[in-house]
């Protein structure tokens, strides 16, 4: 199989993710306004990175199941975790539209959280004790995450780095992973270790992005704000967040030489390397 015939896999499996979603149970959720709030997000869909990382990791084993519904559910998840990351973070605006509790109100935006978390969890069951126990793990790492920011008035880059790993890179290590702990495969924690280091970069990029287009949010703490700290100039902290983002991707993709090769790694490391942050932004 080719790179490209393994990139249309993951966009043949996405695509089933968003109907999947579109398909989600109306009568459920009774009240048409929490349908409608917790629809808000997904009729917008994001990167979709978490799924296709279920995809890819699925692929990397030769596994035959399609994982639909374990890839729609670490999606709802983390759209879960968006929601109510905008009310922690008083944000106005997610994928380019109203927040959810800015369009339906605080209150239905957590209710909507908490409904996607239930549906997420109803398509988790099927695969196991297992599964639901390793996800479920995940989603408190964000929440354990959500919350150490909010009460971390120091902020080192050491807790900064603690906080990224447990809201953001958890998440994604076990989407890379958990078809493998599905399966058994002796490669699952290895899988666990690269998405999760992809996941750190992944953060401190979304950080330094926002913070170069001026939408930093003073209530989450920033790398370039940790590292202003210690430099006292924003160029030479930018610097600093762009090796340590380039430092974990490479790390990612140092770990995946171990895995034999295949069109499916090849695809894996091309995702790792559009999480690397340009040279030029230094
Ligand atoms: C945003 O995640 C939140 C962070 C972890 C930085 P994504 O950038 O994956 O969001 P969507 O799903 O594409 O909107
Ligand atoms: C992302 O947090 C949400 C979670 C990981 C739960 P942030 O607050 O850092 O990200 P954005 O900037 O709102 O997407
Ligand atoms: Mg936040
Ligand atoms: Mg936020």
């Amino acid at each position: 199989m080719k790179v490209i015939q393994a990139q249309r896999n993951v966009e043949i499996g996405l695509q089933k993710v968003v109907e999947k979603i579109q398909s989600l149970d109306k009568k459920e959720f009774a009240s048409p306004k929490l349908y409608a709030a917790s629809l808000h997000l997904l009729e917008k869909p994001g990167k979709l990175l978490r799924p296709a990382l279920v995809f890819i990791g699925s692929m990397m084993l030769n596994l035959k199941e399609d994982f639909v519904d374990l890839a729609t559910a670490v999606e709802l998840f983390h759209v879960s975790s968006l929601i109510h990351d905008d009310i922690i973070d008083n944000s106005c605006t997610r994928r380019g539209t109203e927040a959810v509790h800015v369009k339906y109100g605080i209150s239905q935006a957590l209710l909507a959280g908490d409904a996607l978390m239930a549906n997420a969890i109803k398509l988790v069951a099927p695969y196991g004790n297992n599964i639901v126990s390793y996800l479920s793990g995940a989603a408190m790492a964000m929440c354990a995450g959500e919350a150490l920011e909010l009460e971390s008035r120091t902020k080192t880059l050491k807790r900064y780095l603690q906080i990224a790993h447990l809201k953001t890179a958890t998440l994604i290590g076990a989407s890379l992973s958990v078809t493998a702990v599905y399966a058994k495969s002796r490669l699952a924690e290895k899988l666990n270790k690269i998405g999760t280091m992809a996941g750190i970069a992944f953060q401190i990029r979304d950080d330094v992005l926002d913070y170069l287009e001026g939408e930093r949010d003073a209530s989450h703490s920033n790398i370039i704000d940790v590292l202003y700290s210690k430099t006292k100039s924003v160029s030479q902290a930018v610097d600093e967040a762009v090796k340590i983002n380039n430092a974990n991707v490479s790390k990612a993709i140092m770990l995946s030489r171990s895995i034999p090769d295949c069109s499916s790694k090849a695809l894996l490391n091309s995702y790792l390397e559009s999480i690397r942050l340009p040279k030029e932004l230094r």
